[in-house]
């Protein structure tokens, strides 16, 4: 990692947040509480891993036109944060600290958190098709059709929802074999990492190889990412984390530690981590802000 990253990375943070803000709904009208409980959960200190992986994507294969990768960046941070707030619901996980905050529904209320979270997963898909209906360029709009149906798929029953689901199927039982945990992660996790990198390929124009290889960094990066997330939910500080500790334990979840122990866990995040980084150095043909932030979210404390 080359020195000033984590000067950079705070700018881009806020740079990333700048970008999406101006998509979050205005808190009015009869509903409000839905809208106020929708921005409490996207507004709290989340990292911007996936927007900012989706931008920087977007500039490795020389996009320049930041008005393009806007939607699509507040689209994947919004499906991220409905996640988040149905993950910590009592029905699955039962967490009571995200982001720094009372998770949603103990902040409002369960049915207004499910609703705060079909609401974010609505907007995204609405923020979307208005900037296609706005789009007079037939290449462009072709672009965000395929990047469109990319996040559709990443975030649903063939991705994120799908991990989820066996993740829950999973929960205590003493017997999960690697595999299936390798579908939780790659699924519940990687999938929305992938989804952000490819999208900033797609609509900068990247070919379908490029776009391949994009992917396989989304996967290596996305599962070394969960394994490190496995491994703070044991170690880790919550006050730093801003989430709960324990919460796997608490719920007896097959994770990759349950299963390899810290050790190898660590071993095996940093070796596919360091494939995901020679990649991204492969195709810009030099260490790039995205190579050293795949490498920092190797020892990434929070
Ligand atoms: C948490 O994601 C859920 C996982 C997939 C591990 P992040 O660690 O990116 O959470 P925020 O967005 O920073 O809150
Ligand atoms: C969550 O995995 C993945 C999501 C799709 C939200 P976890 O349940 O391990 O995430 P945290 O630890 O609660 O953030
Ligand atoms: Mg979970
Ligand atoms: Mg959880
Ligand atoms: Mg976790």
């Amino acid at each position: 990692m080359r020195e000033d990253f984590i000067n950079l990375l705070i700018q881009k943070v806020n740079e990333t947040f700048g970008i999406m803000k101006p998509y979050m709904p205005a808190e009015e009208g009869l509903q409000r509480r839905v809208t106020e409980s929708m921005n409490y959960s996207f507004i709290s200190g989340g990292k911007r891993i996936r927007p900012l992986f989706m931008l920087e994507s977007y500039r490795l294969f020389g996009g320049d036109d930041l008005s393009k990768i806007s939607p699509f960046m507040a689209a994947i941070e919004m499906i991220h944060t409905y996640s988040l707030i149905h993950d910590d619901l009592p029905a699955m996980d039962n967490d009571d600290y995200r982001r720094g905050r009372p998770t949603n529904h103990k902040m409002f209320d369960e049915a207004t958190a499910i609703l705060a979270g079909d609401g974010l997963l609505n907007l995204a898909f609405e923020t979307i098709s208005k900037a296609m209906n706005e789009e007079d360029d037939i290449i462009v709009l072709r672009r965000m059709v395929y990047a469109n149906s990319v996040l559709a798929n990443k975030a649903g029953i063939y991705g994120m929802i799908g991990g989820q689901m066996v993740d829950l199927m999973m929960e205590n039982k003493t017997d999960t074999e690697l595999d299936t945990l390798l579908f939780i992660h790659k699924h519940k996790t990687a999938a929305l990492i992938e989804a952000a990198l490819m999208i900033g390929a797609i609509m900068a124009g990247a070919d379908d190889e490029e776009i391949e290889k994009i992917e396989k960094v989304g996967d290596n990066t996305g599962l070394a990412f969960q394994i490190r997330d496995d491994i703070l939910d044991i170690i880790g500080d919550s006050i730093k984390l801003g989430k709960s500790v324990g919460s796997d334990e608490k719920n007896d979840k097959a994770t990759y530690v349950k299963i390899k122990g810290l050790e190898e866990s660590q071993k095996d995040l940093e070796s596919l981590s360091k494939e995901a980084r020679d990649i991204v150095i492969g195709i810009a043909g030099k260490e790039t802000f995205l190579s050293d932030l795949i490498e920092y979210l190797v020892n990434r404390e929070k």
